[in-house]
Formats: C-alpha cells, sequence, structure tokens
C-alpha cells in the first residue's frame, strides 16, 4: 500500500498531510515509513545536519529505516533540487531512489513518498519529479493548498499527473491561508472537476501536526485508494498476459 504525494506547490502542506496519512497507517497497526527521495535544505542542530521533511515523516511512522533509504538524496541548500544538486555536484539519477524504494516496501506495509514542490520539479537536464513518479509507478495523492491560485494548479497537476499515465488515487486539502474568501466554494469547485476522491479537508491549524492532521483525513477512503490501485495494477497484468 503506497502512495506517492504530490502537491499544488512548495509550502502548501504535503509534508503535514503525508505525516498524517503515516500517523493514521501506523495508528491503525500498519508499519508505515515516509521517503522523501530529494530533500533540498539542510539545517545543523546538535550538531547534526537535518531537513526538516524527513525529520517530520520519520517522527510521524513507526518503522526505523536508515537515513539513506529516507532520503536518497539529501541536498545543502533549499532551493530546487537540480540548482542545489548542481551546486554539490550531485547527479540526480532515478536508481538509488527505486532501490531505495524497493528496500523500504520490503520493510513496511505502507510507504508515503512525498514529492518535492510540485509535480514537475526539475532533478537535473534530463529528469524531474514527475518522472519519479512514473518509475515508481504509485497512485498519486494531490495536495491542494487553498489559497488564491489554488484551482488552476490543482487541476494543471491532475492533467499532468494522467498524462503521464498515472492515476490520480485522490486529493486532500489544507487551509494554508485562512483568510482565504469562499473556501467552501473553491472546495465544491475542485471535488467538480479534479475526478478523483476527496480524501480530506484540513483545517487551519494552530498546532499544525501529523495528529491532528490526521483527525481530518478519511483512512477508509485513504485505503480505498490503495485497493483500488492493486486491482487496476492486477487487471493490467493480466491483459499484458492474455
Ligand atoms: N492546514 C494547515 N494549518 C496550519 N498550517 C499549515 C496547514 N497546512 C500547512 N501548514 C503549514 O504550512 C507550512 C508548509 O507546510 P508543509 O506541509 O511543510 O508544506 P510542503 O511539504 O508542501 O512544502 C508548514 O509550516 C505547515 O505547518
Ligand atoms: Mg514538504
Amino acid at each position: 500500500m503506497n502512495w506517492f504525494v504530490t502537491g499544488t506547490d512548495t509550502g502548501i502542506g504535503k509534508t503535514l498531510v503525508s505525516s498524517a496519512m503515516l500517523s493514521l497507517l501506523a495508528g491503525s497497526g500498519l508499519r508505515a515509513v515516509g521517503m522523501k527521495p530529494v530533500a533540498a535544505g539542510l539545517e545543523e542542530r546538535d550538531g547534526e545536519w537535518r531537513n526538516e521533511d524527513v525529520e517530520q515523516l520519520r517522527a510521524a511512522g513507526n518503522v526505523d529505516a536508515p537515513l539513506a533509504l529516507r532520503s536518497p538524496y539529501l541536498l545543502r541548500a533549499p532551493m530546487s533540487p537540480h540548482l542545489a544538486a548542481r551546486e554539490e555536484g550531485v547527479h540526480i539519477t532515478l536508481r538509488p531512489m527505486l532501490l531505495a524504494f524497493a528496500e523500504l516496501s520490503a520493510r513496511a506495509d505502507a510507504v508515503v513518498v512525498e514529492g518535492v514542490g510540485g509535480f514537475c520539479v526539475p532533478f537535473g537536464d534530463d529528469l524531474d519529479s514527475a518522472d519519479l513518479a512514473v518509475a515508481l509507478g504509485l497512485p498519486v495523492i494531490l495536495v491542494v493548498g487553498l489559497r488564491l491560485g489554488c484551482l488552476n494548479h490543482a487541476l494543471l497537476s491532475a492533467e499532468a499527473v494522467r498524462a503521464r499515465g498515472l492515476v490520480l488515487a485522490g486529493w486532500v486539502a489544507s487551509v494554508v491561508d485562512p483568510s482565504m474568501l469562499a473556501p467552501q466554494a473553491n472546495l465544491q469547485t475542485l471535488r467538480a472537476r479534479l475526478g478523483a476522491p476527496l480524501l480530506g479537508v484540513v483545517p487551519h491549524l494552530q498546532q499544525p501536526g501529523a495528529a491532528q492532521a490526521a483527525r481530518h483525513i478519511d483512512l477508509r477512503a485513504l485505503r480505498a485508494t490503495a485497493a483500488h490501485a492493486a486491482r487496476r495494477a492486477a487487471a493490467e497484468e493480466s491483459a499484458a498476459l492474455a
């Protein structure tokens, strides 16, 4: 039971929602682990270099796995991965990320892969985050940060996901801007146009955290997306064999 979590932008709630998913899955008795294949932005804390997203995902899951598996590409500068990688002379390729994912999925019942920024963030001259999503072949969850402009970002993202042959398995709204006008009407518009199940609406939280956000995500609906993806994969496999 694995998902690729993408979002309408950076800073809109992907880590919060991914952590909430992990917290829910772990709370339901599953072995759940988060993965951030490329993390850009390290801060020194207690003499160690840490990435905030990677730490949040680790805290929300319940599987202990080496950092090299949970985040194969940790880059120092908080900027687009292709620029941060270039600065460090790093060439991001799919193989280490796919191997790390395979290793994590062998150790857990559920892997939640948090993408980087929006869906098409460049990793290098010849690779972007959408290529990673395709190579992983996972059902995609879109996090929509509710703020002005999110309808266009959400619809473009859904189109890009589907154009690559991936399944938009569901979406979660996160109220990042509590002063946004007409939030309900915006949600209605997205419900009508995204063509995928809404798995939850995380309100603007005073103290955003995995457990608090998890209360607003529908575990049954989330699990149903995985069951649906598994059925679809099985049908595709038997069609290919026929
Ligand atoms: N529903 C919400 N309520 C309050 N704060 C939120 C909410 N969603 C996101 N945030 C805050 O916005 C910031 C960016 O969220 P994050 O999950 O890190 O985004 P992303 O992973 O997309 O970059 C964080 O400080 C997070 O706590
Ligand atoms: Mg994040």
